[in-house]
């Protein structure tokens, strides 16, 4: 990798062919968000469209809203839009509830796709949620749960295999596993995947359709901007629509939901993974938000990405001394984050947010710092390092105030 500079830095963002959607977002001043693989940043659009929502569609249209202003279909809309940035075809993808309720959903619903198979398994690195859900799948369903990496599946995946539940980016590491070749394998043992997608829906390209994964779910508050507990979504393959028996059975997925029958018959295709009444304002705030994405060429976006994950690791390397880039060098396996393993990263990341710099610390000894391609531009990276280089050089970190309280608080 070349010597990185601020003009070398200046110079990408003149020829940024995703310059324009910087302004597509409401960014505080003095503030570089290096934690939108987190929390997103706020899209200009969500504020008037919420308001909207709230004092024409609730406030004056109230439940004709349910028809008049399109409630009833935004959980589908919602899905396809998220599923053209996924690699879903259009009918795959229902948008709704959290990440965690619509693991649980997909973790029992692909399992009784695979009867008289008794393995479930998923990745001891994986986001707890994501490990949390396992557990409690396996224990309702009589299976055994085996944790293993993604690199590893090779020696547990056998004939007993029913699904394999991994998340494609670690969320600490950064790491991108090799989705066709672990979809591949896990087919050819004839068990079923499913992806998390949380850290790569918006940021890094899927082609879950492509790749031919049974189910996928994701989050829309990271790299989809959608907002703190924005509703989360869940994939399921076309091909498995029909037998699609999923667990929480709610009016909303009933072939009739209007009719109130008292025994639950599935509606047909993804409209089936409908629940419960939807959160519409969470809906509507990340409709406004997706349109972030309006005109972005994925190319671009992994193309821009990559370039910044890139100065990071450069920077690292020529300027930081004892600070180690966790998150892999080939681009094929890196995510959009950046994952830097060093001491006292916790206190570093506390003196950094006083500077305006706001990345996340994860435990022991990690600055996670997420570069969302959408709002960062290369100087704005270059700058935030030069900050993470002075409060190193300087030990400012070192103030108590920046000292880790028992017990407390993570950011
Ligand atoms: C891979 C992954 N899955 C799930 C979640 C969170 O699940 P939920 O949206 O239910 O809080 C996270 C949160 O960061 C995550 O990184």
């Amino acid at each position: 990798m070349p010597e990185p500079s601020r003009a070398a830095a200046l110079a990408a963002d003149a020829a940024d062919p995703l310059a324009f959607t910087r302004a597509r977002f409401a960014l505080p001043a003095g503030v570089t968000y290096l934690d939108g693989n987190s929390l997103g940043a706020l899209p200009v659009g969500v504020a008037a469209t919420v308001a909207d929502a709230v004092t024409r569609e609730w406030g004056t249209d109230l439940i004709t809203s349910w028809n008049a202003n399109g409630w009833w279909g935004l959980p589908a809309r919602l899905g396809d839009r998220i599923g053209a940035l996924v690699g879903a075809a259009p009918g795959q993808v229902v948008c709704g509830d959290s990440t965690s309720v619509q693991l649980f959903q997909a973790l029992v619903a692909l399992t009784r796709l695979t009867p008289g198979r008794t393995r479930l398994i998923t990745d001891g690195a994986n986001f707890p949620t994501d490990q949390y859900l396992a557990e409690s799948a396996a224990r309702l369903l009589g299976l055994e749960l085996v944790r293993v990496s993604p690199a590893e599946l090779a020696s547990v995946l056998n004939e007993r295999a029913a699904v394999v539940a991994f998340s494609a980016v670690d969320y600490r590491t950064g790491e991108l596993w090799d989705a066709p070749a672990v979809t591949a394998a896990v087919h050819g043992a004839g068990a079923r995947m499913l992806w998390d997608l949380a850290h790569v829906a918006g940021a890094v390209p899927f082609d879950l359709d492509g790749v031919g994964a049974d189910a996928a779910v994701g989050c829309s508050y990271k790299y989809l901007n959608g907002g703190p507990g924005a509703p989360a979504w869940l994939y399921v393959a076309a091909r498995h629509h029909d037998v699609l028996d999923l667990p929480l059975t709610g009016w909303q997925g009933h072939a009739e939901p209007f009719a109130l029958h008292a025994s639950y018959a599935p509606a047909a295709g993804i409209e089936r993974g409908r629940i419960g009444t939807p959160s519409i304002l969470g809906m509507r705030a990340l409709d406004a938000a997706l349109d972030a994405f309006d005109g972005v060429s994925l190319t671009n976006l992994r193309a821009k990405s990559l370039a910044l994950t890139d100065l990071v690791i450069a920077y690292a390397d020529a300027y930081l001394p004892g600070v180690e880039p966790v998150t892999p060098r080939e681009h094929a396996r890196r995510g959009s984050q950046v994952a830097l393993r060093l001491e006292h990263a916790y206190e570093v990341t506390q003196a950094l947010i006083v500077r305006g710099v706001v990345g996340d610390f994860r435990a022991p000894d990690m600055l996670r710092l997420g570069l969302t391609p959408l709002y960062l531009r290369h100087v704005d990276v270059w700058d935030a390092l030069e900050a993470l280089r002075r409060v190193l050089a300087s030990g400012e970190w070192r103030a108590p105030r920046f000292a880790r309280a028992a017990g407390g608080a993570v950011t």
